[in-house]
């Protein structure tokens, strides 16, 4: 090292890598005031993370679905009323259940994962762990199976004690929303237009029923029956499919892979597919087709590691919407009544 000049220029780059992670975790926590905590049940249940762990890994490799359906699974709850596991509560008389939704159901899957390991950390450590946290810590397990993606994950969520169908609507994005709806709708949860490109990475595990994107295939618009920003040979395979009668809820709506080329392996390949008018749902293609997000999508595509950080990130952040701490809420007994 000859001066403090080059000292300073050969450090450069960790420096600035710094002041990023800097910004990034500052904007986190100013996007939360919830103390969550990695290793919240260090004490109190030790053995809570790799009983998860071990549930879902033995999951995936009999199904690795599964794991996409748990990472979605994450989502869905965190949108909807917050990290609470309003998602996993059965309807009663009388009440509509967020799992009731059309949204959930029939497609939203994992839930006897999750049922699985509550049954075996309640035998260890009775009304110590919530649903909420399982939720978070199986979806970070299934990144790790299938996307090699591993971080640490804060916890000290509470279970909810509401949960109501109703909510979905103005909560969860549709496939059919625009790059700007999304962005409206992700900022509204906190998150940036950014993290909202890197979180729909995710689509590059796990499938689509027909239904979600039948539309782009038959009944586009008045002009084109057949969406024609989709790869014509891409729609040919889609409508092998899924036939025109796809109806959503119905025995009648097969399922296709949200990433053709490497449907079980969470990595960067939906950037790329993207790229290659190989979008499946038409939130997915308009990341690609609008110009806020088209440079993002084609960094994510360029840049396989970079793109798992963030995505590790944006899960972490996405964590702290709207959590309940320290007496709020309960910490359910079965994750799917209230006690
Ligand atoms: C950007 C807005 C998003 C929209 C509009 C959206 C929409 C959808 C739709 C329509 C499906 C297919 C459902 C079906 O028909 O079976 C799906 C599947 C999936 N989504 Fe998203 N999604 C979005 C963001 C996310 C995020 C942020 C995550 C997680 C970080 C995620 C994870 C998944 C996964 C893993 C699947 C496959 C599920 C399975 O195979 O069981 N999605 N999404
Ligand atoms: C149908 O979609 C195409 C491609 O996006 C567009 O160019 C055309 O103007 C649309 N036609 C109608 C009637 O909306």
């Amino acid at each position: 090292m000859s001066s403090f000049r080059d000292f300073i220029s050969s450090q450069m780059p960790t420096m600035l890598y710094c002041f990023i992670c800097f910004l990034a975790i500052s904007t986190m926590a100013s996007g939360s005031t919830a103390s969550l905590k990695v290793g919240f049940y260090s004490s109190t249940c030790p053995s809570a993370e790799a009983i998860v762990r071990k549930a879902v890994t033995k999951a995936i490799s009999q199904n690795p679905g599964i794991g996409a359906g748990l990472i979605r699974m994450h989502f869905h709850d965190c949108f909807v009323r917050g990290c609470d596991a309003s998602v996993l509560l059965d309807s009663t008389p009388g009440n509509d259940a967020e799992k009731s939704h059309p949204a959930n159901n029939p497609s939203l899957r994992g839930f006897e994962v999750i049922d699985m390991a509550k049954a075996h950390i309640e035998a260890v450590c009775p009304q110590t762990v919530s649903c909420a946290d399982i939720i978070a810590f199986a979806a970070r397990d299934s990144a790790y199976k299938l996307g090699g993606i591993n971080y640490a994950v804060p916890a000290g969520r509470r279970d909810g004690l509401i949960s109501r169908s109703a909510d979905i609507r103005a909560n969860l994005p549709p496939p059919s929303f625009t790059a700007k709806q999304l962005e409206d709708r992700f900022a509204g949860k906190g998150l940036s237009l950014e993290e909202m490109v890197t979180l729909s990475g995710a689509h590059s595990i796990g499938v689509s029923h027909c239904s979600s994107f039948l539309n782009r295939l038959y009944n586009f618009n008045a002009t084109h029956p057949q969406d024609p920003s989709m790869d014509p040979d891409y729609a040919a395979f889609l409508k092998t499919r899924c036939p025109p009668t796809s109806t959503a809820g119905s025995s009648l709506d097969p399922t296709v892979p949200l990433d053709v080329l490497t449907p079980n392996r969470l990595d960067n390949k939906y950037y790329k597919n993207l790229k290659n008018h190989h979008g499946l749902l038409t939130s997915d293609w308009t990341l690609m087709s609008s110009h806020s997000t088209a440079w993002m999508v084609r960094n994510n595509a360029k840049h396989p590691s970079a793109w798992a950080s963030k995505f590790a990130a944006a899960m972490v952040h996405m964590g702290y919407i709207d959590v309940l701490t320290g007496t709020q809420g309960e910490i359910r007994k079965s994750c799917s009544v209230v006690n």
